[in-house]
């Protein structure tokens, strides 16, 4: 759905996070990081200190992280998580993506993902699945795209590492539902290939079809005719 600007889009992946959460207080949501889900977070944040929706129950789940920082670098993704999503929102139950091989299982001991909530990449990235990826991919290491590396310098003055961790695409499309923000017109030409273009490796985003899945886009990102 298209809707007017970042804000409101922030107050509607809200309003579907805190949807899901009332439905099922211990439903698990794999988190992504990134600055487009930010406004939806504090929102959530707001509502949360107002008792309209409680967390305490939920089980955070990590999308990615780089590999090789210590647990307090300032660049690590789980700290993100922590200050962003964690934290404000009072989670208490978390499960991190530290061991690729065993995550997926982790996953699936706790009954799978209720929501995946997901920001688009500037190359159709979702969590580090970098293209080409097939919809298969399981959890995994990666090395990342140049694109990735540039896009993700924004973050912070350090270099950005170059491998990193991922939720893999299998276990993204797993999820019982998903949702997918899209914010500001340098997203437009990637969500235009993310919808219009026939799934493919090409853009990781593209997997996500269907009826569990719903975008939410401003009107900057919205495919132009
Ligand atoms: P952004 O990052 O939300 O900061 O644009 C998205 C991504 O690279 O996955």
């Amino acid at each position: 759905m298209v809707v007017k600007d970042a804000l409101e889009a922030a107050r509607v992946a809200a309003d579907i996070i805190a949807r899901i959460v009332r439905d099922k207080p211990t439903a698990a949501l794999l988190v992504a990081t990134g600055n487009t889900p930010l406004p939806a977070y504090a929102e959530l944040a707001r509502r949360a200190e107002n008792g309209e929706v409680d967390f305490s129950r939920v089980l955070a789940v990590q999308l990615d992280e780089y590999v090789g920082l210590e647990e307090d670098d300032p660049r690590s993704l789980w700290r993100w998580t922590r200050r962003s999503f964690v934290d404000p929102l009072g989670v208490t139950r978390t499960l991190r993506l530290v061991d690729v091989t065993t995550f997926d299982d982790d996953i699936a001991k706790v009954g799978g993902l209720d929501l995946a909530v997901l920001g688009l990449g500037p190359n159709g990235h979702l969590g580090f699945n970098e293209p080409p990826c097939d919809e298969h991919a399981k959890t995994r290491e990666v090395d990342l795209t140049p694109e990735s590396l540039v896009s993700n310098a924004r973050y912070f003055d350090l270099p950005v590492p170059t491998r990193a961790r991922t939720a893999g695409m299998t276990t993204i499309l797993s999820a019982r539902e998903k949702l997918l923000i899209v914010t500001g017109a340098h997203k437009r030409r990637i969500l235009a290939r993310t919808l219009d273009e026939v799934s493919s490796r090409d853009v990781p985003a593209s997997w996500l079809r269907g009826e569990d899945t719903t975008v939410v886009a401003d009107e900057e990102a919205r495919p132009r005719d």
